[in-house]
């Protein structure tokens, strides 16, 4: 065998190993030369056709050859399992520098968050929390409240009814029923809950919260109310909040009163929200008519009492600037972690 036909078979080798672009493919080509039909296993093979004197250094240089490939193949081996870990290694590669992922913790929604501070602020006087029944009968909502069938204020709240008796409630007043029909006076009672009504724009949803507030005992007067409003309005909005006292109608109280509050933006000036008046109507109140107390079985010439009844959205859309109640619907997270304590 010639020497130079050995330097071709190197020459050819490397070149293979050179074309190889994985471990898998550099053992194929490895194979091509040193495995069992390889060129250097036949190139032994080749051993019975030369004569006698020349076969031990024929064989001595095949196997010299085979040492070479075996090197060669060996070393390209070595690096290219170095370079997959490398790649490996690159691709699997974690930055533990990287800040880690902060979990989104949940906020009290905003009603719910205006439902809490507003049974705080009546709590700390005394009130106690009542909750009534969301499908009420007509005689609660409507009738034992002064508002007989054919009663015009009937119109004041447009009624999802689910049969002719029963109805979704349209105002928590419903619930002074339910309470003063069980508890003779002295009664505090707040009582928060959903209320429904055939009503859909900016500031009017078909489904909405209030916060009822009834308060019966002996000489109680509208005096009382306001101290306590204005108690309310001060922790609700700001320090300097005043309230005031506009005669409306009610069928179950009388007299009734619209309660407006000294404006928290301008602090009375005139400003857009309260549309350069000083002040925003919050909510609705009165001396509990008579009548009402009657129907329930409390003695109108023993007792007296005053009810107000407040739109929690309304309150929340006043404290935290929302001009769309249909944000306090919606859910939309960046909407509501804005509200984080
Ligand atoms: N129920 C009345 C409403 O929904 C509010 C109100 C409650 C008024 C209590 C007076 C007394 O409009």
């Amino acid at each position: 065998m010639e020497n130079n036909e050995n330097e071709s078979i190197v020459r050819e080798a490397e070149a293979a190993a050179d074309a190889a672009e994985d471990s898998r493919a550099l053992y194929e080509a490895k194979m091509q030369f040193l495995g069992r039909t390889g060129k250097v296993t036949s190139l032994m093979k080749r051993m019975k056709e030369i004569a006698q004197e020349m076969r031990p250094a024929f064989g001595k240089q095949v196997n010299a050859l085979r040492e070479r490939l075996e090197e060669m193949f060996a070393l390209r081996e070595a690096h290219m399992r170095e370079r997959e870990m490398q790649k490996k290694l690159e691709a699997e590669r974690v930055d533990v520098t990287l800040p880690g992922r902060r979990r989104k913790e949940g906020t009290l929604h905003p009603v719910t968050r205006v439902k809490n501070e507003l049974i705080d602020i009546f709590a700390g006087m005394g009130f106690e929390v009542f909750e009534g029944p969301e499908i009420e009968n007509d005689y609660y909502n409507f009738t034992a409240l002064n508002t007989p069938a054919d009663h015009p204020a009937r119109d004041m709240q447009d009624t999802f009814y689910v049969t002719d008796e029963f109805l979704l409630r349209t105002q928590t007043s419903a619930g002074q029923i339910r309470l003063m029909e069980k508890k003779q006076p002295p009664i505090k009672m707040l009582s928060p809950g959903r209320v429904f009504r055939s009503d859909d724009d900016a500031t009017h949803s078909p489904m909405f919260h209030q916060m009822e507030g009834l308060v019966v005992d002996k000489g109680i007067t509208l005096c009382d109310l306001q101290g306590m409003l204005d108690e309310f309005a001060r922790t609700m909005f700001s320090e300097s909040s005043r309230t005031r006292l506009r005669p409306s109608y009610f069928p179950f109280t009388e007299p009734s009163v619209e309660v407006d509050v000294s404006c928290h933006i301008c602090g009375g000036k005139g400003c857009a929200l309260c549309k350069g008046t000083g002040w925003i109507e919050v909510l609705g109140a009165g001396m509990v008519n008579r009548r009402v107390l009657e129907n329930c079985g409390v003695d109108p010439d023993e007792y007296t009492g005053f009810a107000f009844g407040m739109g929690i959205e309304r309150i929340a859309m006043l404290k935290y600037g929302i001009n769309n109640i249909k944000l306090l619907t919606e859910n939309d997270v960046r909407f509501l972690e804005q509200f984080q304590d």
